[in-house]
């Protein structure tokens, strides 16, 4: 029997082009005498749209776009939807029927990789690809994710949280308690958001405040960051219980401009290139695994982890952090790393949905009430 996939991608989010190419990859992956796949295109503005269902693969990333949004059309003007849902979320579940079903949530930052849209999932009882509300919120908080990580006795960069009403009231007993704890230059970060959206680096105190006005633009909640002279090194994990890692990898800026390793450089040029496996001591790699694997435990994670870290030139590491829904497309760091693990795409692809139904299993054979 099949099972059908039900692809999620899109999304309110910045990232909603890179998800709709990362659906297009997944899909046309997929061993078809294995899975259907159900296409749900979320839009700009939030509608659900879902398309037909697919037994073979797709000729254009468009076509993942067009066909839901004239599904969309076609609701709105049988005055089903109104700006809203063409479809629920609740309707993928009536769906259900013999066939095994798991949700694949392809969806990055804010409301897909926050773990609002895992939350959904979790409350219709849909078995879904990837990490769990808690590890999914938890890694999307810089802040939160930091304490996790020195919980765990993982090594991170100095780092100072500010909020806006502390920003706000006493900015300058903030400067101070930075320009105590840490040493310019540093890295300026909303505490939510990801690609690099909101942050700066700043190179003495004019230039801070600068970079405070526009991360406090995007989060109420501000990490401010040692900045560290460093390689940029990031492992693969996954698993549920016991999670497995991939070789490590090295993301290299070509460019001499790139000031860093900014949203430009990952999704839309060549300015940067990625190394695998990394040029690593043995036991510097042995000691990223180690972290790796205590930072996918410490969240709670199950799935699949990204894990980022910074190794200086005299081997110092300190891990920068970790993303629950990593890039995703073939030509993306997780699925390299694996590819050169010995774990191909769409192998890589089908076990991630076998993990989702074994932990889907478990959690279902979990009491939750007193009585027997
Ligand atoms: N403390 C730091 N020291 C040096 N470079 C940093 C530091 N923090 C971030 N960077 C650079 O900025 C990039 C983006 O920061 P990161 O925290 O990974 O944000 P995002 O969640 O957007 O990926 C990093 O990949 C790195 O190149
Ligand atoms: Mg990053």
């Amino acid at each position: 029997m099949k099972t059908k996939l039900v692809v999620l991608y899109g999304g309110k989010s910045a990232e909603h082009e890179i998800s709709l190419q990362t659906a297009f990859s997944v899909i046309n992956a997929l061993a078809f005498d294995k899975f259907s796949v159900q296409p749900i295109y979320i839009t700009n503005d939030g509608d659900w749209v879902q398309g037909p269902v697919l037994t073979q693969k797709v000729d254009f990333v468009e076509q993942l776009r067009f066909e839901q949004m004239e599904q969309l059309r076609l609701a709105n003007q049988e005055g089903e939807a109104s700006h809203g849902l063409a479809i629920s979320p609740a309707s993928i579940r009536e769906e259900q029927s013999a066939e095994p079903l798991v949700v694949f949530p392809l969806l990055h930052g804010p409301n897909g990789e926050d773990g609002t849209v895992q939350g959904l999932l979790e409350v219709l009882n849909l078995p879904y690809v990837g990490n769990g509300v808690l590890a999914s919120a938890a890694a999307m908080d810089k802040i939160v994710m930091k304490m996790v990580f020195a919980d765990a006795g993982i090594p991170q960069v100095a780092a100072v949280a500010v909020r806006a009403i502390e920003w706000e009231e006493s900015q300058q007993e903030m400067i101070a308690k930075i320009e105590t704890e840490l040493v310019y230059p540093v890295f300026v970060k909303p505490a939510n958001l990801g690609s690099s959206v909101g942050i700066s680096k700043a190179v003495d105190r004019d230039s801070l405040v600068a970079a405070m006005v526009e991360a406090l633009r995007y989060d109420r909640r501000i990490v401010v960051e040692q900045g560290v002279v460093a390689r940029e090194i990031e492992v693969a994990v996954l698993g549920n219980d016991k999670p497995a890692c991939s070789v490590a990898g090295e993301i290299i800026p070509k460019g001499e401009v790139a000031v860093f390793y900014d949203y430009k450089a990952k999704y839309q040029d060549n300015d940067t290139v990625m190394a695998i496996p990394a040029n690593l001591e043995p036991a510097i790699y042995e000691q990223l695994v180690d972290y790796a694997t205590r930072a996918f435990t410490g969240l709670d994670a199950s799935g699949l982890v990204r894990a980022d870290f910074f190794v200086t030139e005299d081997n110092q590491i300190f891990l920068n952090e970790v993303n629950t829904m990593p890039g995703f497309t073939p030509f993306s760091m997780y699925p390299l790393l694996w590819q050169e693990s010995g774990l191909p795409y769409t192998d890589l692809i089908s076990k991630l949905v076998d993990l989702a139904i074994e932990r889907h299993e478990a959690n279902n054979k979990l009491k939750y009430t007193l009585e027997d």
